[in-house]
């Protein structure tokens, strides 16, 4: 049986945490609270990478006719965004399981993170994301996923699109050990008004003005064919408005990794 990808909806609620201790109101009584502890106890943010011609055309089609001879793989989003028509596609998720057909593309991604990252790295999971919603600000760390545990943090998300398309993804300088979700977040900290008005405009349109006040961009990623984007999967992250901007879906490869605790990323 095929195990679904389980992206926590960012729209959801955030869990209280019965942990937590009240520290301060801001001005807006939006209480702030302690960060909860991070369970894994190593505190490494990956360095951010980018690698050219990270799949030949060759492998890309390959991938592609993976998706294409065993559809049965794919997972359905529907019905998260509530801006969204309830039965609107925002995603599929072909996933890479350890089936036998699997195999090579297995291989070949696994020389792939030899070759670029070190043997030490761990695959957590990978897919073909087709998205045709962008994805709102997330992070990609929730302690016990993809390869996140005790021994092992979270490292490097990456994303490596499979076509041109005039889209980017941005990365924020702000990270969490605990918590993928913006709310969350926000709780913990205080805002820094930093990102403005034309920045908001060209790539955080779908973003709440005001959670982007916690937030300053690190990284404007734009999606170019096979070029790898690599960033910590602790650090905040989220699609520019591709809808807006004319262009009804995209396509790419997403894998999350992680690392032994004493790994020294390079
Ligand atoms: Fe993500």
């Amino acid at each position: 049986m095929l195990k679904k990808l389980n992206y926590t909806p960012i729209n959801e609620e955030p869990v209280q945490q019965s942990s937590s201790i009240i520290l301060s109101l801001d001005d807006n009584n939006n209480v702030r609270t302690k960060e909860p502890e991070n369970k894994n106890k190593c505190n490494t943010i990956v360095p951010t990478k980018i690698i050219d011609n990270f799949f030949t055309q060759e492998e890309i089609d390959y991938l592609l006719q993976l998706q294409i001879d065993y559809p049965y793989s794919n997972g359905k989003t529907i019905g998260l965004d509530p801006q969204l028509p309830k039965d609107f596609l925002e995603r599929e998720i072909f996933s890479f399981d350890d089936e036998p057909h699997f195999q090579p593309a297995i291989q070949m991604m696994r020389q792939k993170i030899d070759r670029w990252f070190g043997p030490e790295v761990i695959i957590g999971g990978w897919h073909i994301l087709t998205s045709y919603f962008p994805y709102r600000a997330h992070s990609d760390a929730v302690f016990g996923e993809y390869g996140f545990d005790e021994n092992n943090y979270a490292a490097w998300t990456l994303i490596i699109p499979l076509d041109d398309y005039d889209t980017h993804t941005i990365v924020f300088d702000q990270h969490s050990f605990t918590s993928k979700l913006v709310p969350e977040y926000v709780k913990h900290h205080e805002p820094i008004d930093i990102i403005d008005e034309y920045t908001y405009n060209k790539y955080l349109s779908l973003e709440a003005t005001e959670s982007m006040r916690y937030f300053s961009v690190d990284t404007v990623y734009k999606w170019r064919k096979a070029k790898c984007f690599a960033a910590s999967r602790y650090k905040f992250h989220a699609s520019d408005n591709h809808i807006k901007n004319g262009v009804p879906m995209k396509r790419g490869v997403i894998v999350w990794t992680a690392a032994p605790n004493d790994f020294l990323a390079k």
